[in-house]
């Protein structure tokens, strides 16, 4: 039986997948090349370092450690100025009436992203409230597709994995959660996102009987 929710947040609660993207592209059109939409899927889920791995692959260009954590750095720097003008307006249409029904329900709700910046966003957004237990990329040392952070997630919920079910965008995150043996519902593009259970465009108009379809 289903008694817990896994949120993860970059692109399933606030669309800050698109600051990600826009900071990420910055980076590439300073070193030189071009970084797509469709580029950035890869990158979706996957920690900071190893975003900056990926992405200077594409580049086909290689650094030494100390020069790719002056790019991370940069690349967050960028970022962190985008969030911090975020407010209530960036939560994605639908999420804050699914996460109250969810409450109203009796379902317990924790937040699974790598992001070490999930604290600033969900403090900007208002949305702290909402969250049982809240699992980030400083309580986590293994990246999705690992499944720590929703393993960690029903852990700090008192749960066990298979009562959980996790939302996600990226494709790494879904791995993720089969790995830790949750079922997922994929928030975003059926194509893309081929090996959830279930995939929803977003949480317009989507109530709790989804839990029980699944
Ligand atoms: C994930 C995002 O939630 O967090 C990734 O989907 C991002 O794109 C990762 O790289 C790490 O985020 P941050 O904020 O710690 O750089
Ligand atoms: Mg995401």
């Amino acid at each position: 039986m289903i008694k817990g929710c896994i949120f993860d947040l970059d692109g399933v609660v606030v669309d800050t997948a698109k600051y990600h993207y826009l900071a990420w592209k910055r980076l590439a059109n300073e070193l030189g090349f071009e970084f797509t939409e469709k580029d950035n899927e890869r990158l979706k889920g996957v920690s900071r370092m190893k975003s900056l791995e990926i992405l200077l692959e594409i580049g086909n260009l290689s650094f030494d450690e100390e020069t790719k954590l002056k790019l991370a750095e940069k690349k967050n720097n960028w970022y962190v100025q985008y969030i911090s003008k975020m407010d209530e307006s960036e939560i994605l249409p639908g999420v804050k009436e699914f996460l109250s029904q969810l409450k109203e329900n009796g379902y317990k709700i924790a937040l699974g992203s790598v992001s070490k910046n999930a604290m600033i966003i969900l403090e900007n957004t208002n949305l702290k409230q909402y969250f049982d237990a809240i699992i980030d990329g400083n309580k986590v040392t293994k990246a999705k597709p690992d499944p720590e952070v929703f393993l960690k997630g029903a852990e700090e919920l008192n749960l066990k994995p298979e009562e959980c079910i996790v939302f996600e965008d990226a494709i790494a995150g879904i791995e993720a959660a089969r790995r830790a043996n949750m079922k997922v519902v994929g928030v975003g593009s059926k194509e893309i996102l081929k090996d959830a259970d279930m995939v929803i465009e977003g949480f317009k108009n989507v109530s709790v009987d989804i839990i029980k379809a699944l």
